[in-house]
């Protein structure tokens, strides 16, 4: 598994209060996929996404990237991690970006950085450029490119030091539906091509038809995830079935439009099928 976190805690402390952002939250993702989070204001998306990247620590549970144990990394483990393993692509990411560079030195700047070869920074960052459809554009000035020309060199710039993982927070927020939609494509074949693995956080439901499975995230925990089939009935054609999430110790959330069935006194009856099936069956106690 490349992404594994079990019971994930994630804590900030403001003042004397306590903001519990990730409540137990559980989640694996294997090498290449790509996975979308959706989830209201306030959910934990970016908190997750923080904590996977390397910019936050988590508080507790279990937190593996590729091998790594995120909890044990010490602060220079964890900036280097950050550094080769992980590209991070904001809503604004673009705004980070040099405005006076060119396409092409934006994109090689994070080499030189490193102290890349001169070679090596010239081939990555012409291969870049193709990649993300700025060739053409390679000598313009960032201030003379369109927003979602500015968020392709911020794509590129991610990629610059080859990271394993790439981490979209809303990197579609500020561009208009057209845009958004060329680089969600754009990230769709960067994850093919190069086997990235990637998640995006949304708040657009509809990036369920972008990626390989959504993890709906409730008052920082997972609470659903939906996942495409293919039913074969009459044609091949593509369904999103959106399942709950069982976690280790059999608690699950009953989805918010079924939850008035429960009742007011918060009991149901669990019972087995002969069919295998499980029902859920309010108590009514008046
Ligand atoms: N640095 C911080 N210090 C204190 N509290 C924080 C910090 N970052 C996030 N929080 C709190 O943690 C909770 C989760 O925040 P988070 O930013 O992860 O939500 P989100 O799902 O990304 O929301 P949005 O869709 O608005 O971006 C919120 O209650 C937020 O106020
Ligand atoms: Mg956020």
């Amino acid at each position: 598994m490349f992404i594994y976190c079990e019971n994930l805690v994630k804590i900030y402390k403001v003042a004397d209060l306590e903001v519990i952002a990730l409540q137990g939250f559980d989640l694996s993702i294997e090498e290449g996929e790509m996975v979308g989070i959706v989830g209201s204001s306030g959910s934990g998306k970016s908190t997750f996404l923080n904590v996977v990247g390397g910019l936050d620590r988590p508080s507790a549970g279990v937190m593996m990237v590729n091998g790594r144990d995120l909890l044990k990394l010490s602060n220079r483990e964890l900036e280097s991690y950050r550094r080769h393993e992980v590209g991070f692509i904001w809503q604004q990411s673009a705004r980070n970006l040099i405005p006076y560079l060119t396409a092409w030195e934006n994109i090689e700047l994070p080499m030189t950085i490193a102290g890349k070869s001169f070679k090596e920074k010239r081939e990555w960052t012409a291969e870049l450029l193709n990649s993300v459809g700025l060739w053409e554009h390679r000598k313009h000035k960032l201030a003379q490119l369109s927003g979602g020309q500015q968020q392709r060199v911020a794509i590129g710039v991610a990629l610059a030091n080859k990271p394993s993982l790439l981490l979209g927070d809303e990197p579609t927020g500020e561009l208009d539906s057209a845009t958004a939609d060329e680089i969600m494509a754009l990230f769709q074949t960067l994850n093919k091509e190069l086997g990235l693995t990637t998640i995006i956080v949304s708040h657009d439901p509809q990036v369920a038809q972008m990626v390989d499975r959504v993890i709906t995230i409730r008052d920082g925990r997972m609470s659903s995830e939906t996942v495409r089939r293919l039913v074969t009935d009459d044609g091949p054609d593509e369904q999103f079935d959106e399942l709950v999430v069982v976690d280790g110790v059999g608690r699950l959330q009953i989805p918010p439009d079924l939850r008035g069935k429960i009742g007011t006194s918060g009991r149901v009856i669990v019972q087995e099928g002969e069919d295998g099936s499980l029902t859920i069956r309010p108590v009514n106690r008046e």
